[in-house]
């Protein structure tokens, strides 16, 4: 395990489409140490969510845990999970926006509208089917996280970019 570095906007992984994970190499120690690498440089910088790519790793891999986080006080909590080669739905054409960071934009953030229910289907990291129906903040996190895996980022949801701000005056300023 080890805590990697995170690639910052502008690196050009973060906007390539990452390759699918083939079922048959889930367990492979290359797959299996890139999770517990993501999960370990996740927790490191206080990420409610990390993906392959931002740790320089082309491929369909995105992990998320919300428990006590200081960059989330206020963010119910979310069970460690990991998802391999996600697919995402909405459930609804409802959308709503509220504030978004991210690791690979450091010191910033800004309101992205995001559908408010969505269904994701993909591989747990023994390879076993997983699906998830969720709402709200969980479901905000899994649209940025498996935004990533599609070369997005979220400044490129944004209806405007007005709201683009840094935590410290964010917090300074109190914004809402
Ligand atoms: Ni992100």
């Amino acid at each position: 395990m080890a805590i990697r570095k995170v690639a910052r906007l502008g690196t050009p992984v973060l906007r390539r489409i990452a390759a699918e994970v083939p079922p048959a190499e889930i367990g492979s120690p290359r797959i299996q140490t890139l999770i517990d690498d993501l999960i370990e440089t996740m927790r490191e910088y206080d990420g409610a969510g990390l993906a392959a790519p931002q740790i320089h790793e082309s491929v369909q891999i995105v992990v998320f845990e919300v428990a006590g986080n200081p960059r989330y006080p206020d963010a119910a909590p979310i069970p460690l999970t990991v998802l391999i080669n996600p697919q995402v739905s909405p459930n609804t054409d409802e959308m709503e926006e509220d504030w978004e960071g991210c690791l690979s934009l450091p010191d910033l953030r800004g309101r992205v509208p995001r559908y408010t229910s969505v269904r994701v289907r993909a591989l747990d990291r023994r390879g076993a089917p997983l699906a998830i129906e969720t709402e709200g903040f969980h479901a905000r996190v899994i649209q940025h996280e498996c935004d990533h895996l599609r070369g997005i980022v979220y400044p490129d949801r944004m209806t405007s970019m007005q709201s683009l701000t840094f935590v410290r005056e964010h917090q300074r300023y109190g914004q809402d």
